[in-house]
């Protein structure tokens, strides 16, 4: 399983994840990125939500949204 994060010190509201992904990225009040509710896990087999989840991860200017094993 992945899971996804936001870096909330990282991020600063370009918005482009929520744009691109809007599956699994919304922005909150103040612009900064938050992982829809419930779409932090990715279970194993998920490739399409584990390749959107990367193309978040690779279009962030500021490299703010992690995406890492969770055993
Ligand atoms: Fe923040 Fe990057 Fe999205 S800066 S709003 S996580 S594109």
């Amino acid at each position: 399983m992945s899971r996804i994060r936001v870096d909330r010190d990282l991020c600063q509201g370009h918005a482009r994840c929520a744009a691109l992904v809007p599956e699994l990225f919304d922005l909150d009040g103040d612009g900064y990125s938050v992982v829809l509710p419930g779409r932090e896990a990715i279970p194993e087999g998920e490739e399409e939500t584990l390749d959107r989840a990367l193309l978040a991860v690779e279009n962030c200017p500021e490299q703010a949204i992690l995406l890492e094993p969770d055993a």
